[in-house]
């Protein structure tokens, strides 16, 4: 198989670690992002790590001459497809730029992969496409919907990328569902740096742990759980990475391929609370605040197809994905510094 793999994204959080790990299993990651939400300084670290200095192309999705540059340029073989805006509540605010970057950046890249007759896609899905689920654990046959337009860009895209495959059946096109992803490289040199506050759990756990933050929210206990607060499925985002190489590797028919990455258990908010004061040595501050609107009681997935497909099992566990947050958080109290 050609190991020459474009990664769009490559620079984020997901993305940094599967480049170290596609690196690390012989693969040749070129990079194209925009850093719009990254630092080339991730890649720096990247290096660090692999000892290979990474090919990358600061650029846009959108802007179509740059990207049949780099098709030109390079032997691609298959492409991996992280790059998009991520943060829900700014896109309720600014769902036009949500849907013209997302969608449209989607659809540059496809008509490039077209052009130079690339058809081997992984797409980054989310669980948010399954909406307010309509049953438990979360399989991949569930039912489709979404609250924001964050979700509705994923969910446009696997629309997309379904029709593409019914209008030319030679497209091998996987589409990976993300349950929760929390974690970091045990080095403690990539991580998870998001701008300003955080929105998602664990990074504001994180802050709040190194006294950047004052108090952790927790957004509701009176949901049907067993402690009251929100149940999800925390995904490290080392096994994700590995996930993307087994999609590379074990899909290799034409066709649409959906599986859900996830662990298959939930944890509840207190549950990640607990588990952070055990990595960090500390009791956390926390106080019970109303719910979160769109948030949902439950998350989590059914995780065998993954597993039965492509022999995926996610193998960190909460110890593991707390641990780590907090070597990143300890070793890089700003995180990668200036975006
Ligand atoms: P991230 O923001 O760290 O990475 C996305 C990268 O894409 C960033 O480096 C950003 O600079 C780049 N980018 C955005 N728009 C671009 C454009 N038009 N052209 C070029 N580069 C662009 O996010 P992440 O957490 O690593 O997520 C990766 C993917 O996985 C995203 O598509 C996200 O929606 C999806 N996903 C993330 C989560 C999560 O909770 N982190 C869950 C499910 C799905
Ligand atoms: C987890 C739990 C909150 C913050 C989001 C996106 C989803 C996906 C992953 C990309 C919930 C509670 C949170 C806080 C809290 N992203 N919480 N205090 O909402 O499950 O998923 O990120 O695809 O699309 O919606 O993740 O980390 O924000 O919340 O109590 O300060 O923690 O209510 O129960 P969520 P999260």
């Amino acid at each position: 198989m050609n190991k020459c793999v474009l990664v769009t994204g490559g620079a984020g959080y997901i993305g940094s670690h599967t480049v170290v790990e596609m690196t690390e299993s012989g693969y040749e990651p070129i990079i194209v992002d925009n850093l719009v939400n990254a630092s080339e300084e991730s890649l720096k670290r990247v290096e660090k790590i692999t000892g290979k200095k990474p090919t990358f192309y600061k650029a846009d999705l959108r802007d179509r001459a740059a990207l049949e540059k780099i098709f030109r340029k390079h032997d691609i073989g298959a492409v991996i497809h992280f790059a998009g805006l991520k943060a829900v509540g700014e896109s309720v605010q600014m769902p036009l730029e949500y849907y013209d970057n997302n969608i449209g950046g989607t659809l540059v890249l496809l008509e490039v992969m077209r052009a130079a007759n690339v058809k081997k896609l992984i797409f980054s899905s989310s669980a948010t496409v399954y909406g307010d689920p309509e049953r438990l654990p979360i399989d991949e046959e569930c039912s489709l919907s979404t609250t924001n337009p964050y979700g509705s860009t994923k969910l446009f895209i696997e629309y997309i990328l379904k029709d593409l495959y019914k209008s030319d059946s030679t497209w091998n096109i996987t589409l990976l569902r993300y349950f929760n992803p929390v974690g970091a490289h045990p080095s403690g040199l990539i991580g998870e740096d998001p701008k300003g506050i955080p929105n998602n759990l664990t990074p504001y756990i994180a802050k709040v742990a190194a006294g950047k933050l004052e108090c952790i929210n927790v957004f509701g206990n009176d949901y049907p759980t067993p402690d009251g607060t929100g149940v999800r499925d925390y995904i490290h985002v080392l096994d994700l990475a590995h996930g993307h190489l087994l999609a590379l590797e074990k899909v290799t028919d034409a066709g649409v391929h959906i599986y859900n990455l996830g662990t298959g258990k939930g944890y509840s908010v207190l549950d990640m609370i607990h588990a952070f004061e055990k990595a960090c040595g500390k009791k956390l501050p926390y106080k019970i605040c109303p719910r979160r609107a769109g948030d949902i009681a439950t998350c989590y997935a059914k995780a065998d197809k993954a597993e039965k497909e492509l022999g995926f099992t996610a193998v960190h566990g909460i110890d593991e994905m707390c641990d780590s947050m907090w070597k990143w958080q300890s070793m890089n109290p700003d995180g990668y510094g200036k975006k």
